[in-house]
């Protein structure tokens, strides 16, 4: 890393760090700036979760770009960040920002234990692309935190030139000091407007504030604002939008490249050494035979000894590794896939139905659904349908819910069986193929759903022993539906497990 770089990464890490300590600060005296003449702008309310002033730009056009998932699920985290072969700069920024928020979370977070407490907290950070060309990206953070049910959304946009495999932020998309002194003055002008804004933060505008700037299709620039920073206790997001003839004379070189970027978006030049987007370490293997045509295989899991494994967060770089070992061993499984992931690779997903598995839901945003309203519980779920729909012609016709977070309203708002699981592997936080392996067979008994993470290369990596082992113990793998018995599944009930059967695997433990 050069030292530019890192000073450019630790200033605009630095400003989340900035937004985060403001935040419920008391207002800092200020004067204000003297009002432009004529403005043509606007604000916009978002309320729907990782909302967005533009459309995310598919990631497709990166051709070496993925994504990298992360989970805690006891401290309720799920984070999803990018990173670009042949852009470093683009991992290192995106990783130091989630590990700043991670860090942050943490001290705020820390869960009264000898009093039997589970933290109540909340962190979901998910990046957007929302600009390319050859020598662009802007990629946009979104980071939602809750503490003691109190929640808010915070914003950041990383600008990357690509040439020079630098980042860059809002300051470098304008041209001197006059410009940016500009553009602040078009947003505190158009923000005075916004109800949702107390009048008083409009006048002590802070730089930092100003830290996700983005461009839409007519070439407008667009400021989302966090929650909390400056706007009056709302749980919306304010987005200022100053239009392209009053930002277009204010912009730098870059900033103007920028806007090209993100207006018209373009696709980057594949990379020599670039990773083909999909799933390159799936060994390709001739000797595996196709399942056999025409011949359905039943199994009733009132007599056979069954267990359902189960896979959530993906389908990730390693889901085609994963089925390819499923399939080698004959082992159907259920795959509980997050909306972007799916859409993703969709691929992936027409793959799992044909080769006997069973498609699921896990949500869009992966927000705990227990502090979500109504609409925004349904919106997450049909978010996902709809591109579990694209890929394999159905809606999932099974929830997991994130972190087996659930209650009477998410329960019924799912409209399908609500599935929980009785084995955790704990294979987010170990990252250990061997303690995988190990939990796995030492927990499992007649009825098991086991719960997993495809989006773990240790996970995967364990895959191929806990099939040998539970095959050895005489388990037979069963989809979660033909576990439980799709005649026995009812709309809006949980389940952690097979109820009880002549091979002793216990009631159906009910609601969790
Ligand atoms: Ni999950």
């Amino acid at each position: 890393m050069s030292p530019a770089l890192g000073q450019n990464t630790f200033k605009y890490i630095s400003g989340l760090l900035a937004l985060a300590l403001l935040a419920g600060c008391a207002p800092i005296p200020g004067s204000p700036t003297e009002p432009k003449p004529s403005l043509a702008t606007s604000t916009q309310n978002y309320t729907q979760i990782g909302g967005s002033p533009v459309d995310a730009v598919p990631l497709s056009m990166v051709p070496d770009m993925s994504t990298v998932d992360q989970s805690d699920e006891h401290r309720h985290i799920f984070t999803q960040h990018f990173k670009v072969t042949s852009v470093p700069a683009v991992g290192e920024a995106q990783r130091g920002l989630v590990e700043l928020a991670m860090g942050k979370f943490d001290q705020g977070n820390v869960p009264d234990v000898s009093a039997g407490l589970e933290n109540s907290g909340e962190l979901n950070i998910r990046s957007y692309l929302t600009a390319v060309s050859p020598n662009v990206l802007g990629i946009r953070t979104a980071a939602y935190q809750s503490v003691d049910s109190v929640g808010s959304n915070r914003f950041l946009t990383q600008w990357f030139d690509t040439r020079k495999g630098s980042v860059l932020g809002s300051r470098d998309l304008f041209d001197s000091a006059d410009d940016w002194a500009d553009f602040r003055e078009f947003v505190a002008q158009t923000a005075a407007s916004n109800p949702l804004i107390a009048p008083e933060s409009v006048t002590q505008l802070e730089d930092a504030w100003l830290d996700s700037v983005n461009f839409d299709a007519q070439g407008n620039a667009t400021v989302e604002l966090d929650d909390a920073a400056i706007t009056a206790g709302t749980a919306q997001s304010v987005v200022v939008t100053v239009s392209a003839s009053n930002i277009i004379p204010l912009l730098s070189p870059f900033g103007l490249m920028a806007r090209t970027a993100g207006m018209a978006p373009t696709p980057r030049l594949p990379a020599i050494s670039a990773v083909p987007w999909g799933n390159p370490e799936e060994p390709e293997d001739p000797a595996v035979p196709a399942p056999p045509s025409g011949e359905e295989k039943t199994v009733d899991c009132t007599k056979a000894k069954c267990v359902a494994l189960t896979f959530d967060d993906g389908p990730g770089p390693k889901t085609g590794k994963l089925l390819y070992d499923l399939k080698k061993a004959d082992a159907p499984a259920t795959f509980f896939v997050v909306g972007p992931n799916a859409k993703t690779r969709p691929e992936l997903l027409k793959r799992m139905i044909a080769e006997g598995h069973e498609v699921g839901n896990h949500t869009w945003t992966h927000r705990s659904l227990t502090a979500l309203s109504p609409a925004n519980i349904r919106s997450e779920i049909d978010r996902t349908n709809e591109v579990i729909s694209a890929a394999i012609d159905q809606p999932a016709t099974l929830l997991r819910p994130p972190y087996g977070a659930h209650n009477s309203t998410s329960d019924r708002l799912a409209q399908t069986p609500v599935i929980l699981w009785d084995v955790d592997t704990l294979d987010w936080k170990h990252k250990n193929a061997d303690k995988v392996v190990s939990s796995a067979l030492s927990q499992t008994r007649p009825g098991s759903i086991v719960l997993m993470h495809d989006i773990h290369s240790t996970t995967v990596a364990a895959v191929p022993r806990i099939l040998a082992g539970l095959k050895a113990k005489g388990y037979t793998f069963v989809t979660v539906t033909e576990l439980l018995g799709k005649d026995k599944l009812k709309s809006g009930e949980t389940y952690l497990r097979a109820p009880s059967t002549a091979k002793g695997s216990v009631k159906n433990g009910g609601k969790k």
